[in-house]
C-alpha cells in the first residue's frame, strides 16, 4: 500500500505521531530520542520515523508548512494509517508581551481566516479546538518533565508575509485573543474532529512581534528541546 504522499506500509506508523514542520526537526528528534528507530517514508523528503520512547511506539512525521500540507499528511495518517493521536511541536510568533522568546505554548484554542474548514466540508467556523483529555495529558507530561507548559489561544495564518494595510498582530490580538501565531494547527484540529481523532499542538516561541527577537538557528534546536521532552513523554503516557 502507502499513498500519493507517504509510502510506509500498513503497520510501520505508531498510533500516536509526533509532527514537528520540518523534516530535519523529525530526523534530529528520531536520531537523538528514540529507539529501535526505522525510515519509514521519505516521499518529497518529508521525513517519518518510527521508533521506541521509554518501550513506546512512536512515529515522528514532519508536516511540511502550511494547512494545505498538514491538511494531507493528518489526514492521510488517520484514515490510511490507523493513527489516533497526532501531536504538532511547532514554532510560533508571539503577539503578546505574556509570551517570551524559548516558551513552551499548548494551543488550548485556534482562530483562523483560512477557508481550509469550508472547503473541506462545508465548516464555517473560524474557530478550533483540540482534543480537550490530550492537552490534559500534555500537561501532565509537563509536570513530570518539571518544564513549563503556558495553555494560550493561537493563530494560525495562512500568510507568513502581508502587505502593509492588512490587520496588524495587535488588531488580530485584540480582535481574537490570540497570543501568537503559526501556520497548520487550525487544519489539524479540524482533520481531527472530522475523522474523530485526537490532535494537540504545542509551540515553542521562536520570535515575538512585541520585541523583534529571534531565536537563532542553534538557539532554536536547544529549546526545542523542552517541547520534544513534553511531547514524548505525552507519547509514552
Ligand atoms: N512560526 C514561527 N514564527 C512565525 C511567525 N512569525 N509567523 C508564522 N508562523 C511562525
Amino acid at each position: 500500500m502507502g499513498t500519493p504522499h507517504n509510502s510506509a506500509m500498513p503497520g510501520e506508523i505508531a498510533k500516536t505521531v509526533l509532527m514537528p514542520g520540518d523534516p530535519l526537526r523529525a530526523e534530529f528528534i528520531a536520531k537523538n530520542w528514540l529507539t529501535d528507530v526505522k525510515l519509514v517514508s521519505k516521499v518529497r523528503n518529508i521525513y517519518a520515523f518510527t521508533g521506541k520512547f521509554e518501550g513506546k511506539e512512536v512515529t515522528v512525521m514532519a508536516s511540511g508548512m502550511g494547512m494545505p500540507s498538514i491538511g494531507i499528511y493528518s489526514y492521510e495518517l488517520f484514515t490510511q494509517y490507523g493513527v489516533e493521536r497526532i501531536i504538532r511541536i511547532g514554532s510560533a510568533g508571539a503577539y503578546s508581551e505574556r509570551l517570551k522568546l524559548y516558551d513552551v505554548v499548548l494551543a488550548e484554542e485556534c482562530w483562523s481566516e483560512s477557508s481550509f474548514g469550508q472547503t473541506q466540508n462545508g465548516d464555517t467556523s473560524d474557530i478550533k479546538y483540540p482534543d480537550p483529555e490530550l492537552n490534559q495529558v500534555i500537561l501532565e507530561a509537563g509536570n513530570k518533565c518539571g518544564i513549563e507548559v503556558i495553555p494560550a489561544k493561537i493563530h494560525s495564518s495562512d500568510v507568513f508575509y502581508s502587505e502593509p494595510g492588512m490587520d496588524s498582530f495587535q488588531e488580530i490580538y485584540a480582535k481574537h485573543g490570540s497570543e501568537c501565531v503559526e501556520m497548520e494547527s487550525f487544519a489539524l484540529f479540524h482533520n481531527a474532529k472530522v475523522l474523530g481523532k485526537k490532535a494537540a499542538c504545542l509551540l515553542t516561541i521562536s520570535d515575538s512581534f512585541i520585541t523583534g527577537e529571534k531565536a537563532t538557528v542553534e538557539e532554536r534546536q536547544e529549546a526545542f528541546g523542552n517541547m520534544m521532552k513534553v511531547a514524548l513523554k505525552t507519547a509514552a503516557m
